[in-house]
């Protein structure tokens, strides 16, 4: 498996996986290779309390070729108050020699984008590539998704993972909450607020769902950007592709005509059952007119800015 970018990022993704001990051997690519052989040094220090050995060394783009998965992570340093959109301009500059890179290794494998904005530069990466679409993979709202279930636990008191749900669209503003189809502990959520009204006073899905679309720029003010939950995302989609799970995640894949969604040449997420062959089944949700009109607008935002990198 091969980690492009060492940045704060890119050093939590490479960290997240030797922890979890996900594959046999972790190669770091990084523009400044003394980064990428300093993270290796660092990571293999950790190896003698860690449940599984995984080697972990400095790579070029040879080692590509024979990945099983690469992960792009490298991007411009965030700026403070910056949106992801506008860090596309820079963001391009840096992620299109990488992307050239990689084809010309001969790469086959499942590629994961996780440089923002994530759904515009997926779709870039699935042009330049010209990898098959189930191959390339934008981490998206799996985040998003992960920050509605935190949030949920953080005002229910009870684990997150008891909340079944997605986030869906761009990873940015226009995301949202198709509520129709969220439910936690055997109800659907909208219910459990309604039986519990006494108890979360004050507590409506529409302020959820701005903690939840604001929580990364939340982060990003306190503490300069994020890296521990994208990176657990990141690890998460990467576990589920490997030992071939079929975890169905909402990533951000190629939308081409499926069920009601009805967009197409445009990268937002959706929840998809991942394996070793990448995106496999999408999943009907049965969205409310109100929910499909906000998927539509999510899909013109993110269309508009592939427009402006369009060759
Ligand atoms: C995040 O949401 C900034 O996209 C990054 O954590």
């Amino acid at each position: 498996m091969v980690v492009v970018g060492t940045g704060s990022v890119g050093a939590a993704v490479a960290d997240a996986i030797v922890l979890q001990g996900l594959c046999d051997e972790l190669v770091l690519i990084n523009h400044h290779p003394d980064k990428a052989t300093g993270l290796a040094m660092d990571l293999m220090d950790g190896t003698e309390f860690i449940g599984r050995f995984v080697s972990v060394r400095r790579g070029d783009w040879s080692d590509c070729r024979d990945a099983d998965v690469v992960i792009v992570t490298a991007g411009p340093k965030p700026k403070p108050g910056e949106t992801r959109f506008q860090e596309l301009g820079a963001a391009i500059d840096i992620v299109d020699p990488i992307l050239a890179e990689i084809r010309d290794s001969g790469f086959d494998g499942i590629l994961i984008m996780v440089s923002n904005p994530v759904d515009v530069l997926s779709w870039f990466a699935w042009k330049r590539t010209g990898l098959p679409r189930a191959q390339v993979i934008g981490s998206g709202a799996a985040l998003d998704t992960a920050r509605l279930k935190a949030i949920i636990g953080e005002i229910t008191r009870l684990d997150p993972r008891m909340v079944s749900g997605y986030v869906i669209g761009e990873h940015g503003e226009s995301q949202f909450v198709p509520w129709s189809t969220v439910s936690f502990i055997g109800k659907s959520f909208t219910q459990y607020l309604e039986d519990n009204r006494d108890r979360y006073e004050g507590v409506t899905l529409e302020g959820i769902e701005e903690r939840t679309r604001e929580r990364g720029m939340t982060i990003k003010r306190l503490r300069g950007g994020t890296s521990q939950g994208i990176a657990a995302t990141v690890a998460g989609i990467t576990r589920t592709i490997l030992w071939n799970e079929r975890r169905v995640l909402p990533v951000s894949t190629l939308i081409d005509g499926e069920y009601e969604y009805d967009e197409h040449d445009v990268f937002l997420s959706l929840p998809v059952a991942l394996d070793a062959s990448g995106v496999g089944d999408f999943v009907d949700l049965h969205l409310t007119d109100e929910e499909l009109a906000r998927f539509h607008a999510s899909a013109r935002v993110v269309r508009e800015h592939c427009a402006m990198i369009a060759d």
